[in-house]
C-alpha cells in the first residue's frame, strides 16, 4: 500500500476571459480632457502593473500549484499577449492620467523575450510634468544575474526580488522545482553590482512553512543596503489552499524580530504604499541608518485598500481594478479595434471613475470565511503581484 497522499483536486474557473462590460465613450474622446481621475473612493491613479508573460518557472504552491498548473495547463497563446507596442500604447494613456511608477511583472517577467526592448520604450515615457516613471520589475532572481546589467543598461531602476527564506531544503520545496537560494542570491549581488536599486526582497511568510525564516532572513538583509519585506500570504487566486492558520500576522512578526532586534516605526513615505516600514534602532533607541529598513505587507490583518491607487494590466491586456477581482476589462479588443489614444483614455478614466473595488477591507468584514467561495477570483500569476 502506498503511503502517499491522493493528489490534491483544486476546481479551477478559468477566469482570464470574463471580461466586465466596457463603458461607452465618445470616439473622439471628449471625456478624456480635464482634472486626473479619482475612483468613487477619491483614490487616484498612479500604480500601473503590468503582467507581460503568465508563465513562470517556478510552481511556488501559494501561486502556482504545479496540481493546476501542470503539463496540460494551457498558457496564453502568443497571440493573444499584448506586444510591446501594445503595452507602450496603453502605459502611455495611463501616465497621462497620473501613473507614476510602472512595475513589470508576470509569471516571471524575465521569461519574456527581448523584455529590455519594452523596458527602454516605458522608460523614455514622461508624465505630464516631465518627469521619468519610477520603472521596477518583480522578479524570482532565477535569471537575475544573467540579465541584471541588460536590464539596467535600457533603463530600469529597480528591481524586487522574491525571496522565501535562505534554509535551501525549505526555499527548494517551497518554489517546488528544487532551485537552489544560493542562484537567487547570486541574482541579487548582480541586480546590485548594476545598480539595480534600491533593491527589496519579497517574504511571502506562512506559518508552520517558512517563518522559522523570519530571523535568518533578517539578519542577512540587515545592513546590506536591501530592503527586506514581510508579506502575509493572502487569499489572492483560488488554486493555493488558503487557510488562516497559515497566515502570520505582522503583529506577531514584528514581536518576533523585537526579540533580537529593537525597531523603531517609520512614516510611510507616499499614500497608498503596500508597507509598513520600520527601522532598526542603535543601542541608545536611536534609528540605525547602517542597519537599514524592513516592511511588513499585512493585506490580511491591517487591509490598505483605503488608498489603493494601483491599476493591473494583465498579459492579454485586460485592465484589473484590485488583485481579487472577478474580471477585467478588455482593453485588447479596443486596441486591435483601432481605437484612437483619446478613446482609450477616456475609456481609462471612465473605467477608474467608476471603480470602487477593496477587497481586503470587506473580507475583513465578512461573517464567512474568505475561502467560502473558491474559484470567483483571477490568479496573481495572469494579473501579477
Ligand atoms: P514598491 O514600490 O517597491 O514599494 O512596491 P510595492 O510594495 O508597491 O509592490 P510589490 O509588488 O513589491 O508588493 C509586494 C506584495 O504586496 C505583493 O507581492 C503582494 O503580495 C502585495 N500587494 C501588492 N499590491 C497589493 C495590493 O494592491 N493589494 C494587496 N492586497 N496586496 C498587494
Ligand atoms: N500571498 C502573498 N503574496 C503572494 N504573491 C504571490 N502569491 C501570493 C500570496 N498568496 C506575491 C509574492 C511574490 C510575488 C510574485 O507575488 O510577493 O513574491
Ligand atoms: Fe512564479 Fe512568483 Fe508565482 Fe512563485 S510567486 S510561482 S516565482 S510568479
Ligand atoms: Fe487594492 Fe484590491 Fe489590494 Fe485593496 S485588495 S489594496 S483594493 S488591490
Amino acid at each position: 500500500m502506498s503511503n502517499t497522499s491522493p493528489p490534491r483536486v483544486i476546481p479551477l474557473h478559468d477566469l482570464r476571459h470574463s471580461a466586465h462590460p466596457m463603458p461607452a465613450v465618445e470616439k473622439n474622446g471628449a471625456m478624456a480632457g480635464g482634472a486626473l481621475p479619482s475612483d468613487r473612493l477619491g483614490r487616484p491613479l498612479r500604480d500601473l502593473r503590468i503582467s507581460v508573460t503568465d508563465r513562470c518557472n517556478f510552481r511556488c504552491s501559494y501561486c502556482m500549484p504545479k496540481e493546476v498548473f501542470d503539463k496540460d495547463y494551457r498558457y496564453l497563446p502568443q497571440s493573444a499577449l499584448l506586444s510591446f507596442e501594445e503595452i507602450v500604447q496603453v502605459a502611455r494613456e495611463f501616465v497621462g492620467l497620473g501613473v507614476q511608477k510602472i512595475r513589470l511583472t508576470g509569471g516571471e517577467p524575465l521569461l519574456r523575450k527581448n523584455l529590455e526592448l519594452l523596458i527602454a520604450q516605458l522608460a523614455a515615457l514622461r508624465t505630464p510634468e516631465g518627469q521619468p516613471l519610477d520603472m521596477t520589475l518583480t522578479t524570482n532572481g532565477a535569471l537575475l544575474a544573467r540579465k541584471a546589467q541588460a536590464l539596467r543598461d535600457a533603463g530600469l531602476q529597480r528591481v524586487t526580488v522574491s525571496l522565501d527564506g535562505l534554509d535551501d531544503r525549505v526555499f527548494r520545496q517551497m518554489n517546488d522545482v528544487d532551485f537552489p537560494v544560493s542562484e537567487v542570491l547570486k541574482g541579487i549581488e548582480a541586480a546590485q553590482a548594476a545598480g539595480l536599486g534600491p533593491i527589496k526582497v519579497n517574504m511571502v511568510v506562512k506559518r508552520g512553512t517558512n517563518d522559522h525564516e523570519v530571523l535568518p532572513m533578517a539578519r542577512h538583509f540587515r545592513g546590506s543596503g536591501i530592503v527586506l519585506r514581510f508579506i502575509e500570504y493572502m487569499d489572492v487566486g483560488a488554486t493555493n489552499g488558503w487557510r488562516m492558520d497559515e497566515v502570520l500576522p505582522s503583529s506577531e512578526l514584528i514581536a518576533r524580530l523585537k526579540t533580537e532586534f529593537s525597531m523603531l516605526p517609520l512614516q510611510a513615505f507616499a499614500p497608498g504604499e503596500t508597507a509598513q516600514r520600520w527601522a532598526y534602532a542603535d543601542a541608545d533607541g536611536r534609528r540605525d541608518t547602517q542597519a537599514g529598513e524592513i516592511g511588513l505587507i499585512s493585506s490580511v490583518s491591517q487591509a490598505f485598500c483605503g488608498d489603493c491607487n494601483r491599476a493591473r494590466l494583465s498579459t492579454e491586456g485586460q485592465l484589473y481594478l484590485c488583485l481579487f477581482a472577478s474580471g477585467g476589462f478588455d482593453l485588447r479588443s479596443l486596441l486591435r479595434g483601432g481605437a484612437s489614444a483619446q478613446e482609450l483614455a477616456a475609456t481609462i478614466r471612465a473605467i477608474w471613475e467608476r471603480r470602487d473595488d477593496r477587497y481586503s477591507v470587506l473580507r475583513a468584514s465578512l461573517p464567512t470565511a474568505p475561502m467560502a467561495t473558491p474559484g470567483r477570483r483571477v490568479e496573481m500569476s495572469y494579473i501579477g503581484g
